[in-house]
């Protein structure tokens, strides 16, 4: 079978037969076989058995059908490698032993070595760009993303530890954003040398932030990070959830595709970056337990949306549940491949 780019088109909006889907999650425990894998390694352990962890991120393109495969890995794993004492809990998220408080934890952070840090990690993806028939995408978290998790421990709501330190320390958060820029930087040129050809940057709680908190403390790392991926060959996607507000600010942002959760319709979602984005988007997870008759439904308006300018990529607005059938997946990406090279002809 020939390579399918129509995933890479779409990000630099050149014209496509059909639109390409991916899902976000679409490794992960939905599916009976990842399970398994999961009762022999941990997390941690699967990202450092390059072959197991090839094998997790081909199987939902094979069973999916999939124009995108993403690499399997968490955005805590290069954190780990800067020296923080992270664990992945299942079922909760990322745990960190010794959140960081001043400025001598920044300081202690370590500057990442993609091959001589993570070698595993480069290696699998080096199978990968051998194996898949479809482009991989490499990722990393974004640096306000990351840095909730360091600074607060673990998940929160609402927050209060790192935006305390954001507005009352701000040199602390300055340098931390500075040294998560730096790290991101280095890791997805790494990511692309090792084969990786499309990087998504993962901000998923940034709409925590308002639009001007946003700007000040959060858009020059962003701009300073984009702005670097520009010298790489290969196309940049932004995504957070809640971000509806903060949009108006990311148009200025030097990406090639924004990611837009459910809330925002993408009609709307184009009115407020303009058309010099692709977008990539955006069915409510939750509709995945809905019957296939409102999936269907759902799915074919946001394609209507969609498919207005060129530039799009179906996916959802967040991640898969553990919750979801395999099948009615594999039924929708059917469904959005024969639905758009209909209306695509
Ligand atoms: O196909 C894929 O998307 C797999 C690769 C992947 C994982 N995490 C594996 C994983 C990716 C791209 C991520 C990104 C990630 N990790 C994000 C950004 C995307 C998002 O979902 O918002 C965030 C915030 C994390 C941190 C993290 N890791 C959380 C919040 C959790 C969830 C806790 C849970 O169990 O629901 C994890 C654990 C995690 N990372 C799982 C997977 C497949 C859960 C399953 C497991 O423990 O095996």
């Amino acid at each position: 079978m020939a390579f399918n780019d129509t995933f890479l088109r779409a990000c630099r909006k050149q014209p496509v037969e059909h639109i390409p889907v991916w899902y976000m999650r679409q490794a992960g425990r939905y599916q009976p076989e990842y399970r398994k894998v999961r009762e022999k390694y941990s997390l941690m352990e699967i990202c450092e058995i390059p072959d197991v962890c090839a094998e997790v991120t081909i199987l939902p393109v094979k069973q999916l059908n999939t124009d995108a495969a993403i690499l399997f890995s968490d955005i805590m794993i290069p954190v780990k490698a800067m020296g923080v004492d992270v664990d992945i809990k299942g079922g909760y998220g990322p745990v960190i032993a010794n959140p960081i408080k001043e400025m001598a934890d920044v300081t202690r952070l370590r500057e990442l070595d993609p091959e001589g840090d993570l070698p595993k990690t480069m290696e699998t993806i080096r199978i990968l760009k051998r194996e898949l028939e479809v482009p991989l995408i490499g990722f990393a978290g974004a640096p306000f993303t990351l840095a909730s998790y360091m600074i607060e421990g673990g998940p929160s709501k609402n927050y209060y530890k790192t935006k305390q330190m954001m507005y009352s320390a701000p040199e602390v958060w300055n340098a931390l954003m500075d040294k998560l820029g730096d790290m991101i930087i280095t890791y997805m040129k790494g990511q692309v040398a090792a084969g990786a050809q499309a990087v998504q940057i993962f901000d998923s709680w940034i709409g925590s932030l308002s639009p001007s908190d946003y700007r000040q403390y959060v858009f020059p790392t962003m701009k300073r990070i984009f702005e670097a991926l520009k010298e790489i060959d290969a196309p940049t996607i932004y995504f957070g959830i809640n971000t509806g507000e903060l949009l108006t600010v990311w148009k200025e942002l030097p990406v090639s595709v924004i990611g837009v959760d459910w809330r925002v319709p993408l009609d709307s979602a184009r009115e407020r970056v303009g058309t010099g984005f692709a977008l990539q988007g955006n069915l409510d997870p939750a509709l995945l337990l809905a019957p296939w008759p409102v999936i269907e439904q759902k799915a074919k308006e946001i394609l209507d949306m969609g498919m207005a300018h060129p530039g799009y990529i179906f996916n959802l607005g967040h991640g898969i549940f553990p919750e979801v059938q395999g099948e009615t997946l594999r039924k929708l990406t059917e469904f959005v491949h024969q639905y758009s090279v209909s209306k695509l002809k």
